[in-house]
C-alpha cells in the first residue's frame, strides 16, 4: 500500500489526506494541533461533502519518531509553523525521500532546503480551497489545480496526487505561479481577515474592491522588479476573478484569526513589504494591511 506523510492538520492537510485516504493510500498526519490529532485517530479523516460527513481512516502523530523512513511528505502546515515543520521532517524524511510544499507564502521553499536539503525538498502551489469545520473536519471549497516545479523525484508524489483525484500540472516557471498566488492572497487574505467576510463580499463595496486592487498591483510591480513573470496581466481583475470564484470561502486568514491562530501575514503582506524595500518600490498598501492584521490579533489576545 502507498503511504503518505503530510505535515499539517489544518484545512488543506484534511482535504489532501480525505482524497487519499478514500483511494487506498496510508495517510499518516504529524502535527501539533492536539484535538485534530484526536479526531482523526478516533473518528478519521471526516470530509463533509454535499452536506453529509463521510469518514476516511488515517492516523496522526504529535511525535515524529511514530514516522521514521517516510519517503513521501506533503507540507501543508502554516508558513510560521515552515521551520518546525522542516526540523521534524529531518527526522522523519528518508535520505531517498521527497517533501513538496504547497503552502501560502514566500520562503517556505527556502527555509525546508536549508535543512532538508534541495534533493528533498519540492516546491509546488494549489488553488484547491479547504474550510476546517473544527478539529479534523473539512468541506471542500471549491477544486483547483496543484502546480508543482521540476525535482528529479517529483514524479511519485503527482501520480499519487492523480490518485486523490487531483488536477496536477508541471511547470518549469513555478516563481511566476508562486507570485501570482502571493497577488492574489495580499489583495483577499487581510481585508476579508479585518472585515470579517467572505471572499466574494470584498467585491459589494466599490471601497473595499479598489484596496484589494491597489494591494494586488503593488505585489505584482514588485515581481516585475524581480523578474518574475506573472501570468495575468491585471493583478487587480486577477484578484477580483479569484474572490468571485471562491465567493464562498472563509479565507485561511479569516479562519486563522476566527479560531485565535497566528496568521500568515509575514509570509504574505510582511514578504511584498520586505523585498519592495529591497527593490525601491513602494508598497504602503501592503505594509498597512500588515500592521493591521497585526494591530487586530494583538487586540483580541487581549480580549481572552
Ligand atoms: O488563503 C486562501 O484562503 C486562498 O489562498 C484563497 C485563494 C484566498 C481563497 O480563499
Amino acid at each position: 500500500m502507498t503511504e503518505i506523510t503530510i505535515m499539517g492538520t489544518g484545512a488543506m492537510a484534511m482535504l489532501m489526506g480525505g482524497r487519499l485516504a478514500k483511494r487506498g493510500v496510508k495517510v499518516h498526519f504529524l502535527g501539533t494541533w492536539k484535538e485534530s490529532i484526536a479526531a482523526v485517530n478516533k473518528e478519521g479523516i471526516c470530509v463533509i461533502e454535499d452536506g453529509s460527513p463521510r469518514y476516511y481512516p488515517a492516523e496522526a502523530f504529535l511525535d515524529p519518531a511514530q514516522l521514521r523512513g517516510t519517503s513521501l511528505a506533503l507540507v501543508l502546515v502554516k508558513s510560521w509553523q515552515t521551520e518546525r515543520a522542516a526540523r521534524q521532517l529531518s527526522e522523519v524524511l528518508a535520505e531517498d525521500g521527497v517533501a513538496l510544499t504547497l503552502q501560502n507564502g514566500l520562503g517556505n521553499g527556502e527555509t525546508l532546503g536549508a535543512v532538508l536539503g534541495q534533493d528533498r525538498t519540492a516546491l509546488g502551489v494549489t488553488t484547491y480551497g479547504a474550510t476546517s469545520l473544527g478539529p479534523g473536519k473539512v468541506r471542500p471549497g471549491g477544486e483547483g489545480i496543484i502546480s508543482v516545479g521540476e525535482h528529479p523525484k517529483i514524479s511519485a508524489l503527482i501520480n499519487l496526487l492523480q490518485l486523490g483525484g487531483f488536477t496536477v500540472q508541471q511547470t518549469e516557471d513555478l516563481s511566476g505561479l508562486i507570485w501570482g498566488k502571493l497577488v492574489i492572497n495580499v489583495a483577499i487574505n487581510p481585508l476579508t481577515g479585518l472585515l470579517g467576510v467572505k471572499n466574494g463580499e470584498l467585491l459589494e463595496s466599490p471601497a473595499v474592491t479598489r484596496l484589494m486592487g491597489m494591494a494586488a498591483r503593488e505585489a505584482a510591480e514588485v515581481a516585475r522588479k524581480l523578474g518574475v513573470p506573472i501570468s495575468f496581466s491585471d493583478p487587480a481583475q486577477a484578484a477580483e476573478t479569484v474572490a468571485a470564484a471562491t465567493r464562498e470561502n472563509l479565507s485561511s486568514m479569516l479562519q486563522d484569526i476566527r479560531r485565535g491562530a497566528p496568521t500568515e501575514i509575514d509570509a504574505l503582506c510582511g514578504a511584498v513589504v520586505r523585498q519592495g524595500k529591497k527593490l525601491g518600490v513602494p508598497t504602503p498598501v501592503n505594509e498597512i494591511l500588515a500592521l493591521l492584521i497585526q494591530g487586530k490579533v494583538d487586540l483580541s489576545r487581549k480580549e481572552e
